[in-house]
């Protein structure tokens, strides 16, 4: 890696926050706030096909979003089920493939039945790779690969000493995707929140202000404009 100047990222992740401060300070229920988020995610998805974004890997839903209240999580269950009915024709005419990391297993039925048929259908699909962290949590994950890497060396298709960084990525969910360039977290707050935090060693980070209702293509393409003037070192000089 040399330090260089770059263009557009090849791939986005964004981790979606505010949508409860946003729902609060319009005297609405917090669900209501989850609901108009999933509009900004449409707005990106658009962005992201119009600046020539490979890859889109949004945080849903965490590990430790689990521990809300269960009306929530149920409200946030059901939104997600909505959505990729809703959506999973529209992702197919803008040529999107869709993808998911995380323990899928822990969503519930609806959902993750929905999620599953939208994955198959869109696997072909050339312009984006959306990709949605359901149940994730970035320690887990490495937790996940940690076994796997065991288990290749316990039935002899890995020598320990031949272990590197790239054999590991291998073995995360994101395997077959390259790492971030770019990372936005809405709503302000600066903080990684168990994301991602193999694959974001060298992301450029951009925060944003905006409650994740409130942001739009407009501010999507202001991060990429951002992004491409800056300068990554990679530790050179
Ligand atoms: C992000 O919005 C959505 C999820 C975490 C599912 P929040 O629900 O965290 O909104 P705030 O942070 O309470 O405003
Ligand atoms: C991070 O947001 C998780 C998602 C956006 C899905 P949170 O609102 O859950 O994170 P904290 O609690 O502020 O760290
Ligand atoms: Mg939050």
């Amino acid at each position: 890696m040399s330090s260089q100047k770059t263009l557009t990222p090849k791939h986005i992740a964004i981790i979606m926050d505010g949508n409860g401060r946003w729902a609060k300070s319009r005297g609405l229920q917090r669900w209501e706030g989850h609901q108009a988020g999933a509009e900004s995610v449409k707005a990106v998805i658009e962005g992201c096909i119009e600046a020539k974004v490979e890859y889109l890997t949004l945080y849903a839903f965490s590990k430790e979003n689990w521990n809300r209240p269960k009306t929530e999580v149920n409200a946030l269950m059901k939104l997600l089920e909505q959505f990729l009915k809703k959506k999973s024709s529209e992702l197919k005419k803008n040529n999107v493939r869709l993808q998911a990391i995380g323990n899928l297993q822990d969503l519930s039925s609806g959902p993750l039945k929905e999620l599953k048929k939208t994955i198959h259908e869109t696997r072909n699909n050339t312009a984006l790779t959306l990709i949605l962290a359901l149940s994730y949590g970035a320690r887990e994950e490495i937790i996940h690969g940690i076994r796997s890497v065991l288990s290749d060396i316990k039935e002899g298709k890995l020598d320990p000493s031949s272990l590197d960084t790239k054999i590991f990525s291998e073995h995360l969910y994101t395997a077959q995707t390259p790492d971030p360039d770019l990372l936005i977290r809405t709503s302000g707050e600066k903080r990684i929140s168990n994301f991602l935090l193999w694959q974001i060693s060298y992301a450029e980070l951009f925060i944003s202000d905006k409650l994740w209702p409130d942001f739009k293509k407009e501010n999507l393409l202001e991060a990429i404009q951002d992004f491409s003037n800056r300068e990554r070192r990679y530790g050179e000089v």
